[in-house]
């Protein structure tokens, strides 16, 4: 009797969905999909203070970010991190100690005087590296001069107390990175500051069967994978087809400690419509992707926040079992349909919750029903065979959780929703009802 209930917890730790996956780099940190703050898309490199005072790379912006986030409710909604992105450099390094320095007209509390400023209000700071000679915007990189800066690097950043990093690939030798970014790591695993990890290490290869995920997931945090986002729906759209075309193999290798990054969310810019804007915040929660905004949150319009801050939205994000949604394999050029499974929310929970995502790129006509029946989504093996199951359908895009709830359907029959066109989406999620 004993002995059984040992194989069925033994079977069941084998084929669960996390033992499935490979095992991350151990740090402790982003158990969670990472959330925050990234100046990159929205400031890019703009260095000029006198004509833009608002809107450079200086310690005001990552201040100002910091009061937002905490002012605002976005870290009690979970975003956590301010990131610098590149520009924030002197154009050498200390010809003496050969570290970095910040620009100082730019920077003048330093790094560590913005990280102290950010820690006083409970947000973590990241900032920006690159694995090469120079940065992408050609500030100094890890191999400045021809030198190897990892460890100075390293032990300077965790004298300033940083707390993440992000390593591009520009400048350097691609070939290399199975070396140049694990050194990295193992460099950053030995600095007293714990430093959440980013790496570009995928990005600069062309090929994404020349990358061992495997390595990059035992050595990164996050990686990024796919070119950089900009404030079109175009690229987003480029981003959803390419996570799909890979869907497969990605999954593999997604989850608590390390995650692939499909770039910023650009929601409160110019460049997407309200429909868009959910649609990008859908499907990077459907992934549980890293949630890092890129907008000017002094100035979002509270539409787009509201999209921001979605509570029911981020728990899909930040779900425990960091499953990356998967896309269903359909006969269409117009629609896709991608599930998620979710975490039971208690022991004694038969079945799995799971959320589900109606995808419309229809660029004509009006709002179309999208319709499947649930059995051919979802995988639910516990389920007694046979048996349907009944699940409580709720819109996530929903106001209140009264306004919210749909129907309840089981899952012989199919759950059909009507979906806006030119990049919208439905999602919802079902709950299954225990009996
Ligand atoms: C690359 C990265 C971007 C950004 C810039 C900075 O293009 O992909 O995210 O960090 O460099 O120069």
């Amino acid at each position: 009797m004993m002995l059984n209930k040992f194989l069925i917890v033994l079977l069941v730790m084998l084929f669960s969905p996390l033992s499935m996956m490979v095992s991350g780099w151990d740090n402790g940190l982003a158990r969670r999909p990472p959330m925050g703050w990234l100046s990159w898309m929205r400031f890019a490199c703009e260095i000029d203070c006198q004509t833009y005072p608002d809107e450079c790379i200086n310690e005001k912006l990552y201040k100002d970010m910091i009061d937002r986030l905490v002012d605002d409710g976005y870290l009690k909604a979970g975003y956590q991190y301010v990131n610098i992105d590149d520009c924030w450099m002197a154009m050498q390094r200390d010809p003496k100690t050969f570290r970095l320095l910040p620009n100082q007209t730019r920077f003048p509390s330093g790094i560590d005087g913005l990280a102290e400023y950010a820690h006083s209000k409970n947000v973590l700071l990241g900032l920006y590296e690159d694995i090469g000679t120079l940065t992408c915007a050609r500030y100094p990189g890890t191999y400045y001069q021809g030198k190897d800066h990892t460890y100075i690097d390293a032990e300077t950043f965790s004298d300033w107390k940083i707390d993440s990093i992000k390593v591009d690939g520009c400048y350097a030798d691609n070939k290399q990175f199975n070396i140049t970014y694990v050194e990295y790591s193992k460099a950053l695993s030995e600095v007293e500051h714990k430093i959440l990890y980013g790496c570009s290490w995928p990005f600069f290869k062309q090929d994404f069967s020349d990358n061992d995920y495997e390595l990059i997931r035992k050595s990164c945090n996050l990686w990024r994978q796919f070119n950089d986002i900009f404030d079109s729906y175009q690229s987003v759209k480029g981003i959803i087809d390419l996570m799909g075309k890979h869907n497969e193999q990605f999954r593999r290798y997604h989850g608590p400690g390390g995650w692939f990054d499909p770039d910023m969310l650009i929601i409160g810019n110019y460049g997407l419509s309200l429909e868009q804007s959910k649609t990008q915040m859908a499907f990077w929660c459907m992934w549980s992707a890293p949630l890092l905004m890129s907008n000017d949150l002094r100035s979002i319009r509270p539409e787009m926040k509201e999209i921001l801050l979605n509570k029911e939205l981020i728990a899909i994000d930040q779900d425990p079992l960091g499953i990356m949604a998967k896309k269903i394999s359909i006969k269409s050029n117009s629609h896709q349909v991608w599930v998620k499974k979710l975490s039971k929310s208690s022991d004694h929970d038969k079945h799995h919750p799971y959320a589900i995502l109606y995808f419309n790129s229809e660029q004509l006509g009006s709002p179309k029903y999208i319709s499947y029946r649930l059995s051919s989504l979802i995988d639910d093996d516990e389920a007694t065979t046979n048996k349907t199951i009944e699940y409580d359908v709720y819109d996530l895009f929903g106001k209140t959780k009264n306004e919210s709830y749909l129907e309840t359907i089981n899952s012989e029959q199919n759950l059909r929703l009507k979906v806006p066109t030119s990049g919208s989406v439905r999602i919802v999620k079902l709950l299954p009802k225990n009996i």
